[in-house]
């Protein structure tokens, strides 16, 4: 539909919507032959005396922040501008799902000239964070409103279908729409877009994303179904994802670094999955929350303070806290031992090792990780703490006498170990 060509009257054509909600799309098949101006380009002085239509993309005063992102439309002086520009003006809402803004966002070459100007390294990732946090039907609820208190004439146009137009009454259930369907060349393409790695995640099509596969069976035993989840450090979502198919009903993975985090999101969307991904430190999680399972795998060793991590999860957890750590074997560990200290420490942690092992046979076993110990890493080699298995086990008996504990072997390698604590019902 040519939405200005029904009414001579009309000077300005609003074509409004979030980042790849398709509103070129919709400009290039509807709006032919009219002078189209991206928002930024506003100015009333500028504009000849004819039909222009404004591509207005609705993210536009987030810049980029997704802190406090709520009413940025309002604050904004070209959207101001252009409702107070003394000019008729009418407007298209480019409505869409988060499901199909996420993928195109993921699939998108391009970034509109609008938001270049973003300081983000990634300033893609930055608009598939935004559109992961916003909240989508607040966000058409205030342009709807703020067009409605200046009494602009709109239209909601679905993106997801062929640009019909749609009844408010029905805003929510396009907004809501899941999981858009992925051709093998587009599942493909984001491979190849993405720099995936660490997770070896199945996809549809036999495709999977680079890195290792985790196996699950540190999991055997485990009772997901109907079950809360928070995966502490979840990289790009393999655990939570496994937590979703063994029927986990609402599952939270919280990362710190943004390519992990995004990458969380395309794939989630590419799953269908309902895992909630969110870009956090852990040390700024809201502890008083409880899950019925908490995980914290691979992680504990990149903590600034682990004994304050492993006090506040365990507290989370309502039923099972699972843990991964690396011990004193941990081969990154020991070479801190030789390579950061030359090989005279080296000799004298043998000397030391050697007297504990001949003095104290009656007390300790061989083996440091029986003794109840923390290594202290190396910031060069990306690691803060070690643990003995010891360690671990006394520290979790003090904080936590209520939960039962199980070591088993983790099987990334032998340096790694999980405990499985349960909390006791009985
Ligand atoms: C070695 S990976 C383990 C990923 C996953 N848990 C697994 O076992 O396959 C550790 C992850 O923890 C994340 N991480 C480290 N410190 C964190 C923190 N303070 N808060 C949230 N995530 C953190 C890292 O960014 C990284 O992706």
């Amino acid at each position: 539909m040519d939405v200005l060509a029904t009414n001579n009257h009309n000077k300005i054509h609003l074509v409004i919507g979030p980042s790849s909600s398709g509103k070129s799309t919709y400009i290039v098949s509807n709006c032919k032959g009219l002078e189209v101006i991206m928002a930024y380009e506003f100015d009333k002085k500028m504009l000849k005396d004819e039909n222009v239509v404004v591509h207005y993309n609705s993210f536009r005063g987030y810049s980029n922040s997704v802190e406090n992102i709520s009413r940025k439309i309002e604050e904004d002086s070209i959207f101001a501008k252009i409702l107070n520009s003394g000019l008729q003006v009418r407007a298209s809402v480019i409505v869409c799902s988060k499901s199909c803004l996420i993928k195109r966002a993921a699939l998108r070459k391009e970034i509109e000239p609008g938001l270049r100007k973003m300081k983000s390294k990634y300033p893609d990732e930055k608009i598939i964070e935004l559109i992961n946090v916003v909240n989508l039907r607040d966000h058409y609820s205030e342009i709807i409103d703020l067009l409605r208190q200046s009494s602009v004439e709109f239209e909601l146009v679905n993106s997801n279908r062929d640009f019909q137009v749609i009844h408010e009454k029905h805003l929510p259930e396009v907004i809501k729409l899941q999981r858009p369907d992925y051709t093998k060349e587009e599942v493909q393409e984001i491979l190849d877009k993405y720099h995936f790695e660490y997770h070896s995640i199945q996809l549809p099509y036999g495709l999977k994303t680079k890195g290792s596969p985790r196996d699950y069976s540190i999991f055997e035993g485990i009772n997901f179904k109907s079950k809360t989840v928070l995966d502490v450090g979840c990289g790009y979502g393999s655990m939570s994802f496994y937590a979703e198919g063994k029927g986990a009903a609402d599952i939270k993975g919280i990362e710190l670094k943004m390519h992990r985090y995004i990458g969380g999101i395309i794939l989630k969307n590419i799953l269908g999955s309902i895992v909630k991904f969110e870009k956090f430190n852990l040390f700024e999680t809201d502890f008083s929350k409880k899950f019925d399972i908490v995980i914290l795998l691979n992680v504990i060793h990149h903590l600034p303070d682990p004994f304050f991590a492993l006090r506040k999860l365990v507290e989370m957890s309502g039923d099972v806290f699972i843990l991964e750590f690396p011990t004193l074997d941990d081969p990154k560990f020991k070479s801190t031992l030789i390579s950061e200290q030359g090989s005279m420490l080296n000799s004298i942690v043998f000397r030391i090792k050697n007297r504990i092992r001949s003095f104290s046979k009656k007390f300790v076993k061989q083996d440091e990780n029986e003794l109840p110990v923390v290594g202290i890493s190396l910031k060069s080699k990306k690691q803060t703490f070690v643990f003995s298995r010891k360690g671990i086990e006394r520290y979790m008996n003090q904080i936590a006498p209520e939960f039962d504990l199980e070591f088993r072997q983790s099987n990334i390698n032998n340096s790694r170990v999980v405990l499985i604590a349960r909390r006791d019902k009985t």
